[in-house]
């Protein structure tokens, strides 16, 4: 089994150019098997609100639901680095609220590392994070929590303007304390630029090249069905698979076709002697 990877071979990773893999995973089976797959990093994202809890976007994520699919993921996955997703109104209010629910992910969940979305309006809440000896990562561009007020799940950084206002947030993220950036929806020139510009590391979702890549579990496994966004690539289709299981079970048991003998207990004494008993009760 590898070595559970650290903060400093993730520095090295990024000064050597290695690639850092990266998915999410909400429970028990999926991290496992991330873990065994050699995967590097798990994001319980609170994007488990609308791959597993069915929910339309993931602002009703709780605390309570990432702490306890972050427990199911930790248990699953015992030597993978693990990021905690704050969901929405865990860290918005106060550099107070932020810290003590950055301090429950550790506590609890025992993740590696918190992950918020913003930037340099998140800043004194990365910087308050930090300072209580937490790590974490920052998170720019499309922003799913604050999807409404950037009109939607829209890449972002695709005029000069915007770019520039991202190149500040990735600055600002850094200079508050986080020990890494992921870059979501963004063109690739822009992200190529603040991963050259910024000494931590800078993983991506759908940003072109950087440090590593990150890709949501239900989306490349083809378990979400109700949208697949453009950086998407599918590298199985487990929802066609599961649907054709259940119909093929469905019709053998309404054929007799299963259950068969063999998935069955067998009796350890004569049949005679249970009849015997079954007259008993007659
Ligand atoms: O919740 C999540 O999975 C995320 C990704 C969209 C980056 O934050």
């Amino acid at each position: 089994m590898a070595k559970k990877k650290t903060v400093v071979d993730f520095m090295r990773m990024k000064k050597e150019g290695e690639q850092v893999t990266w998915i999410t995973a909400y429970d028990y089976p999926t991290a496992s098997f991330a873990e065994q797959a050699g995967i590097d990093m798990i994001l319980v994202g609170d994007s488990l609100g609308m791959v597993v809890l069915g929910y339309s976007s993931t602002n009703p994520v709780t605390m309570d639901d990432c702490i306890s699919h972050c427990k199911a993921v930790r248990r699953g996955a015992p030597n993978t680095w693990i990021v905690g997703d704050m969901p929405f109104m865990s860290y918005q209010i106060s550099d107070e609220d932020a810290v003590a629910n950055a301090g429950r992910f550790i506590k609890e969940a025992e993740v590696d590392c918190v992950k918020l979305e913003g930037g340099v309006r998140v800043a004194s809440r990365i910087k308050a994070i930090a300072d209580a000896g937490i790590l974490v990562m920052g998170h720019i561009g499309l922003t799913p929590q604050s999807s409404g007020q950037l009109g939607g799940f829209k890449a972002q950084g695709r005029d000069v303007k915007n770019a520039r206002l991202l190149i500040k947030d990735a600055l600002a993220v850094q200079e508050a304390g986080a020990y890494a950036l992921l870059v979501e929806a963004v063109p690739p020139e822009v992200t190529k630029f603040i991963q050259k510009k910024l000494d931590i590391p800078v993983y991506s979702i759908g940003a072109g090249p950087a440090d590593g890549q990150l890709i949501i579990c239900g989306d490349m496994l083809g378990l979400f069905q109700a949208f697949t966004p453009k950086f998407v690539k599918k590298y199985a289709n487990i929802a066609e698979i599961t649907i054709n299981a259940f119909k093929q079970y469905a019709e053998e048991v309404r054929n007799g076709e299963f259950p068969t003998d063999q998935h069955v207990y067998h009796i350890l004494e004569p049949i005679e002697e249970f009849e015997k008993m079954f007259k008993e009760f007659e």
